[in-house]
């Protein structure tokens, strides 16, 4: 009894620090995550079909480890990074002194529902491991669609639901989604579905064992 309680402790704790990472858990947490996700970063970027001068922003970068690749994908590009947490924004200014001094990087905090930017401003929006942690996604669409520019394309990345279940701490506060959900979601906020990439990761090590996850790429667009 005592010690379900102890590991249910355990992992509402880690479910804590991946929705918003803090001090010094939060800093180990995103060290891990670099490891776990790196292949979902390299999928996703490839998928989101990025061009010379065109303007990104990426929600919840963690710790920003992944801002070079992203900078190295095309010429000229002004990317724009945003997460709520302090320890995450720090860690990310950390990691990328050059690209912010040369003004190719802006890191900002905030949140994905009250976006402090303009209308039309970004080619592309994504975000990687993040929608699982919106309690009401309309109102993140909504922001999304509001500032991206007309043909721009959104890409979020995420876990299947089945994978989900090798991952315990899921069970506290994450949403999961399946394909038919991100249709559905996307049409109501007005964002059309172009597709959802099956992707298939390489072994992880999670806690002693060797799991093999799948993760969906959502790839929609603003219409106008
Ligand atoms: C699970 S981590 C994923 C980090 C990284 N994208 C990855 O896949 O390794 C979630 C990140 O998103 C941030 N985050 C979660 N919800 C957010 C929101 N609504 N607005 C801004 N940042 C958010 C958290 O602070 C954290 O840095």
């Amino acid at each position: 009894m005592l010690k379900k309680f102890i590991e249910q402790m355990r992992l509402k704790a880690i479910a804590r620090q991946l929705r918003k990472p803090n001090g010094a858990m939060g800093h180990k947490v995103a060290r891990k995550m670099n490891e776990a996700n790196e292949f979902l970063y390299d999928f996703t970027l490839d998928e989101m079909l990025i061009a010379d001068n065109h303007s990104i922003l990426e929600i919840g970068f963690g710790n920003g480890k992944f801002f070079d690749k992203l900078l190295k994908k095309a010429d000229n590009l002004k990317i724009t990074g945003i997460d709520f947490s302090d320890s995450m924004v720090k860690s990310a200014k950390e990691n990328n002194p050059a690209a912010i001094a040369d003004g190719r990087l802006t890191i900002t905090k905030g949140k994905s529902d009250n976006l402090p930017f303009a209308n039309n401003s970004f080619d592309r929006i994504f975000c990687i491991n993040v929608a699982y942690f919106w309690d009401e996604p309309d109102k993140h669409l909504q922001e999304i669609h509001r500032v991206l520019k007309p043909k721009g394309k959104f890409c979020t990345t995420v876990r299947t639901k089945e994978s989900m279940q090798y991952m315990p701490f899921t069970r506290y506060g994450f949403r999961g989604y399946t394909e038919d959900d991100w249709k559905l979601l996307s049409h109501k906020n007005n964002l059309t579905y172009i597709n959802g990439v099956l992707v298939n990761e390489p072994p992880i090590e999670h806690e002693g064992s060797t799991v093999r996850t799948q993760s969906l790429c959502f790839i929609t667009e603003k219409k106008r």
